[in-house]
C-alpha cells in the first residue's frame, strides 16, 4: 500500500488522478495539499475540497502558496481548465474547511510522522515541494519518493516551445526539487504526451461509474476541446494521473538517471535541462512509458468508483 499526498492544482486532469488515487486498491490517500497553476491557490483548496467531498473521503487539506518563490504571481489558464478549473461545470462551496497548517508545514510533519513511507505526488508547480525543503533539511531523507508530474527532457513545451507548465510557473521552485537527488522522479512530457484518452474513453468510464466518472466526463468536454484547438487532437493526455500512476507502478516507466537543472530566465524559462557539470545527485527522469498499460489501469480503476 502507497501512502500518497497529492500536490495539486485542480484542475481537470488533477481531478482524474484524485479520483484514481480513491479508487485504487494499492494507494492510502493521506490528504490533499494545494497550489496555484490551473486556478489561483484558494480556488484550488475549494476544487480539492469538493472533490473529495464528492469521493466520501475524509482526508485532509492544506492550503499552499499563493506565489511563485521568486515570480510575481500570474492569471491562471482559464482556458485549459475553464474560469473555476473544471471546464463548464460550474462552482460549487464545499462543506469542509483545510487545516490551519499550510501546506509545507503539513508535508514536513507527514514526512517525519510517516519516515520512509510517504510518497509525495506533486502535479502542479513546485513550489510547496521548494518550501518543505527550505523549512525542513530533513524533509527529503523522511520522504520515501517524490514522483512528480512536471517537465520535459526531449519532447518539447506545452506552454513554450521549451517549458512544460507545471515547471513553467515557478521555475525556481523546481531547481530547488531538482537537487533532491534519487528520491525524485520526473513524470513529464517525453511520457505522459504517449498516454491519451478519448471521448470514448470518457463515456465508458461514466457509463460504468455515472456519478464521478460522469463528473470527469463533463469535465473532459473542455479540456479535449482545448486540446483539439491548440494540437489538432481529439483526446487528451493523461497527465497528473500518469504520475499517479508512477507512485504504484513504477515498473511501467522506463527511467534515465541524470542530474538536471531548471532554466530560470529568458526564452527558455522553465525548461528543465541535463546539467552533467554541476555537482548535483541524479534524479530520475521518465523516458518511456507502457501507455497501454497505465491507461488501461486508469479506466479499469476509475469504474469502480460509484
Ligand atoms: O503540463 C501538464 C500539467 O499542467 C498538468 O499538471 C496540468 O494539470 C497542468 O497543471
Ligand atoms: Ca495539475
Amino acid at each position: 500500500m502507497v501512502k500518497l499526498i497529492i500536490d495539486t492544482d485542480p484542475g481537470i486532469d488533477d481531478a482524474m488522478a484524485i479520483f484514481y488515487a480513491v479508487a485504487a486498491p494499492d494507494i492510502e490517500l493521506l490528504g490533499l495539499t494545494t497550489i496555484f497553476g490551473n486556478v489561483t491557490t484558494p480556488m484550488a483548496t475549494r476544487n480539492a475540497l469538493r472533490l473529495l467531498e464528492a469521493a466520501g473521503l475524509d482526508a485532509p487539506v492544506a492550503q499552499g502558496a499563493e506565489a511563485p518563490l521568486v515570480l510575481p504571481p500570474f492569471t491562471p489558464s482559464a482556458h485549459v481548465h475553464g474560469a473555476e478549473g473544471f471546464g463548464d461545470i460550474p462552482a460549487a462551496d464545499p462543506k469542509a474547511k483545510p487545516l490551519e497548517e499550510d501546506a509545507a508545514d503539513f508535508l514536513c510533519r507527514m514526512a517525519r510522522e510517516h519516515k520512509g513511507e510517504l510518497v509525495v505526488c506533486p502535479v502542479g508547480p513546485l513550489t510547496n515541494i521548494a518550501l518543505a525543503m527550505q523549512r525542513d533539511p530533513d524533509f527529503i531523507e523522511n520522504v520515501k519518493s517524490i514522483v512528480i508530474m512536471g517537465g520535459s527532457l526531449e519532447e518539447g513545451g506545452n506552454i513554450t516551445p521549451h517549458a512544460e507548465a507545471n515547471i513553467y510557473h515557478d521555475p525556481h521552485a523546481a531547481d530547488v526539487v531538482c537537487s533532491g537527488g534519487d528520491k525524485v522522479v520526473f513524470v513529464g512530457l517525453d511520457v505522459t504526451h504517449r498516454i491519451l484518452c478519448v471521448p470514448e474513453d470518457f463515456a465508458a468510464i461514466a457509463a460504468r461509474s455515472p456519478r464521478l466518472g460522469g463528473m470527469l466526463q463533463e469535465m473532459s468536454h473542455f479540456y479535449i476541446k482545448f486540446y483539439l484547438e491548440v494540437a489538432g487532437l481529439n483526446g487528451c493526455s493523461l497527465h497528473d494521473p500518469a504520475a499517479v500512476i508512477a507512485c504504484t507502478h513504477p515498473e511501467l516507466f522506463g527511467k534515465r538517471q541524470l542530474p538536471l537543472r531548471v532554466s530560470c530566465e529568458g526564452e527558455t524559462s522553465g525548461a528543465t535541462l541535463a546539467a552533467e557539470d554541476s555537482g548535483r545527485a541524479p534524479v530520475n527522469v521518465c523516458m518511456t512509458v507502457e501507455a497501454d498499460a497505465v491507461k488501461n489501469l486508469f479506466l479499469e480503476r476509475l469504474a469502480l468508483l460509484p
